[in-house]
């Protein structure tokens, strides 16, 4: 099952390199996941669109490329819809015979070295191939930095739009188009939140409210110029009247407190809550850091919500449904008030694990769930209930990659009085997903140790925890980390 960096229940491609996921989208009966892949080498570069298809967002097959790397440029990040009703004329098929009408339709950026421009290409294979439109492109403003197109159905207007970035300029822009092929600028939402150097993949979306109701938000990566040095994700809330976002407040929030996660993307055609995932890296070291054999891997896909926090909002994150994956319970069990070593088990070697901690803390006290193996390697993650402690991340004890730029600790705050916490982890070779406060934080990072880690403990220093709930289960492999050489 591949390298020690192999990861076992994330999805990463056999070969080459991978950056944004693309045209996510739920189609008869399978989930597509479409990204960013350079073939023919572990770094960025001759991006092709790579594809792997999934019946439950959790086990991916590989499938042959999709888009290519053409004479007229790259093919850049995009997103994919389901036109139904064959809108777009693209489709040749005869409903009479029982055809289908419609299929797959992709939009993304055509990138030369001197210019961007959105196209498109029609699938009539269920996602397999894809025809290029012969008119290409389908929306070119001569700009050398517009990209990333995301579309998806309006039906208060019958219309699909498109939400693209002119990214050096910050602008996000909206256009709409009844055919996919000719667009009219609608509205555009400029200069917001963190600018960084480069706006890139928005995405905008409905996301229901714990408590009823639904609000827009627009998501929207930066990058360079992330504040923790990088790639980073923010989100807006607000309103979409299908011209103009407007935000209802200024405050910029991130969606990760983590240095790995980026271009995240919500999947088109699929009903219910959004679901999404993003790259798991960081543009900073993603060129650099160990492959395995391959370079790149994507976040769990992520069920999004929005919670009201006394005037505030948060994006709440949880992992689509584990249970397709469930393997071997190492740890089911509660702990009283304790200190030091409250839980520990040995790791199978070099699988995935899922683990559940809901913890009570006395004030200072810190529970840590750490990782390690004889070689003396850690890898940890908790809570802090110090005054300026919250959820952490720590992987300055895994010394497999060192680049200035990847550093150790990640954190983020909650009010200093909070004495209960629950985490939902997912800990893979080389990942690390870490959920808390029932989904309101999120926290994504690479980690890459020398040897395999081999023992999990739940550790609290610094004052009494007691824990409710200590659940550590084994992840069953999904069949793309079964490693193929380069
Ligand atoms: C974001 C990004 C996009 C671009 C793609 C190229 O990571 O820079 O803006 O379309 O990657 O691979």
């Amino acid at each position: 099952t591949g390298g020690n960096y192999t990861p076992q229940v994330h999805y990463a491609p056999p070969t080459g390199f991978m950056n944004d996921p693309n045209g996510l989208v739920f189609f008869d009966g399978e989930y597509h996941l479409y990204y960013q892949h350079n073939p023919s080498a572990a770094t960025m570069g001759n991006v092709h669109w790579g594809h792997a298809v999934s019946p439950d967002l959790l086990n991916w097959q590989t499938l042959p490329t999709a888009l290519f790397n053409t004479p007229a440029g790259q093919a850049f990040s995009g997103s994919a819809v389901v036109d139904q009703h064959n809108l777009s004329g693209l489709f040749q098929a005869q409903p009479d015979a029982g055809e289908q009408a419609g299929g797959i339709v992709a939009i993304y950026t055509r990138a030369s070295a001197t210019l961007q421009t959105q196209e498109i290409a029609a699938s009539s294979d269920r996602g397999r191939s894809f025809v290029e439109y012969a008119h290409n492109p389908v929306l070119d403003i001569g700009s050398s930095q517009f990209r990333d197109p995301k579309v998806f159905w309006h039906a208060p207007e019958q219309c699909w739009i498109m939400v693209v970035v002119e990214a050096r300029s910050h602008r996000v822009l909206f256009y709409g188009s009844v055919d996919l092929k000719s667009w009219d600028k609608r509205g555009e939402f400029a200069d917001s939140g963190l600018l960084g150097i480069d706006y890139e993949c928005p995405d905008l979306i409905r996301v229901p409210v714990e408590n009823g109701g639904e609000r827009w938000v627009l998501i929207l990566s930066i990058n360079p110029g992330g504040p923790l040095g990088g790639s980073a994700v923010q989100y807006f809330i607000g309103d979409f009247d299908g011209r103009q976002f407007t935000a209802e407040d200024r405050v910029t929030r991130l969606m990760d407190f983590g240095k790995d996660f980026y271009a995240f993307q919500s999947f088109s055609n699929h009903s219910g809550a959004p679901v999404g995932l993003a790259w798991l890296s960081n543009w900073q070291y993603a060129n650099e850091v160990p492959a395995s054999p391959s370079r790149g891997m994507m976040t769990l896909p992520r069920t999004l919500g929005l919670r009201r926090v006394g005037k505030d909002w948060r994006l709440v994150q949880q992992f689509v449904d584990l249970a397709p994956l469930a393997g071997k319970v190492l740890i089911d069990d509660t702990r009283p008030w304790g200190s030091a070593t409250l839980a520990t088990a040995a790791l199978p070697a070099g699988e995935a694990i899922e683990v559940r901690l809901e913890v009570e803390l006395q004030p200072g006290a810190v529970v840590t769930v750490r990782l390690s193996n004889q070689a003396g390697e850690t890898l940890e993650a908790g809570f802090d209930a110090g005054p300026f402690g919250g959820l952490f991340i720590d992987r300055h004890g895994a010394s497999g990659f060192e680049q200035r730029y990847f550093v150790d600790r990640f954190s983020y705050a909650f009010q200093p009085d909070t004495r209960t916490m629950d985490m939902h982890l997912v800990i893979d070779r080389s990942c690390l997903e870490l959920l808390g406060a029932a989904g309101s934080a999120a926290g994504t990072a690479l980690y890459y140790t020398k040897s395999p880690l081999e023992r999990i403990s739940v550790v609290a220093q610094g004052g009494n925890a007691r824990l409710s709930k200590v659940f550590v289960t084994t992840l069953t492999s999904i069949p793309s980390a079964q490693a193929q050489p380069l």
